[in-house]
């Protein structure tokens, strides 16, 4: 438990309060009733979509994505191409890194400032009502300062490993999209800064909750950036995405990256591609692991709406904006829902 002097209050590690073997979560995480997750029993899912599909049946997958990403926002992929060694292996290191002792995690304590290294808390707003998380924050891409842990001595190596094969899976998707949106097929990303993209990765640590009803593991947010990779832990669910006002828990396909749409791409397309509101729900007897990787365009580069898909019945949704300025118009608030790139809205 340190007090970090750029926080506004002291920062609490939730793990050490989990741990703590308190029966009730102090006050500060205890969210407004509106807020707090129902438990919901449909069989609803989000889209699975198999991309060795696209050698054989190239034109129903297109589709496939192409529903998923206007309706969804959200949809799981199997057979991505991504080494399942490494799918599985992922998570579990950086539970391994989680496990260390306080004194070893603390050593990468982070700030408000880039958010890098580890963390406890989203925004700095005081007396905010906190989730119940833990997370490693790091900036994978330009490779100039990653601030790597050094435990577990392998997680560097198998983060880059793993990264290189998501960064060639989101050429991929980038293709795919600019091709469902009627755009020659490196259009995204050349608007992303082609090579120069940007990636940055959380992995997000949600402790055993004792009162997992009263709280959120991450309160409601869209993802800010352009499409997100998530590797959710194989025995836990907790994620939940807002569909039509309810809410829907994923269920993870075995070997699934799940993938999503991020505000940055709702905007380029003008909102025909859905950057879709997510939380995440806690448990009371089991913590849950999840690696988000997110594939950013180059931060100071103009997005706004491609004027191929601004016409006079569709007229443009979004100010052009660099990715720099709407991160830092977003970051001194925690997760808010959807009211970031929405807000950005002409009003009508
Ligand atoms: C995120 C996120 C979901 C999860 O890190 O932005 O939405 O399942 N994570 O942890
Ligand atoms: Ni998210």
């Amino acid at each position: 438990m340190g007090s970090l002097c750029d926080w506004p209050e002291p920062v609490i590690c939730v793990q050490s309060l989990s741990e703590s073997g308190d029966l009730v979560i102090p006050d500060q995480y205890v969210k407004p009733p509106l807020e707090r997750p129902i438990l919901c029993f449909n069989n609803v899912n989000i889209p699975v979509i198999d991309l060795a599909g696209l050698v054989t049946s190239r034109e129903a997958i297109m589709k496939q994505i192409s529903k998923a990403c206007r309706e969804w926002g959200f949809f799981q992929l199997v057979n991505h191409g991504v080494r399942t060694v490494l799918v599985d292996r992922v998570p579990e290191i950086w539970r391994e890194f989680f496990h260390e002792p306080m004194e070893v995690k603390q050593k990468y304590a982070n700030s408000p400032k880039t958010y890098e290294g580890f963390g406890s808390r989203l925004g700095v707003e005081k007396g905010a009502i906190l989730d119940w998380n833990d997370y490693y924050y790091l900036n994978y891409l330009p490779h100039c300062h990653t601030k790597w842990p050094s435990q577990p001595p392998s997680l560097r190596e198998v983060m880059e490993e793993y990264s290189s094969e998501i960064l060639r899976l989101g050429a991929v998707l980038l293709k795919i999209f600019s091709i469902n949106l009627g755009l020659e097929e490196d259009y995204l990303q050349n608007a992303f800064g082609g090579r120069d993209i940007e990636a940055c990765l959380r992995a997000n640590f949600y402790p055993k909750c004792p009162q997992p009803d009263l709280t959120l593991g991450l309160s409601s947010h869209s993802d800010p950036g352009g499409m997100t990779f998530l590797l959710p832990d194989k025995q836990v669910c907790g994620l939940q995405i807002r569909k039509n006002d309810q809410w829907i828990t994923v269920k993870p396909t075995r070997h699934a990256i799940i993938i999503n749409i991020g505000d940055q791409l709702q905007v380029l397309s003008n909102a025909i591609y859905k950057s879709v509101e997510h939380r995440v729900v806690v448990n009371p007897d089991k913590e849950r692991v999840s690696l988000a990787y997110f594939y950013n365009p180059k931060n100071d580069l103009l997005i706004q709406p491609i004027p191929e898909l601004v016409t006079s019945k569709t007229p443009a949704l979004y100010p052009s904006m660099t990715f720099d300025e709407y991160r830092r118009f977003i970051r001194t608030r925690g997760p808010h829902g959807k009211v970031q790139v929405d807000s950005l809205k002409p009003p009508r």
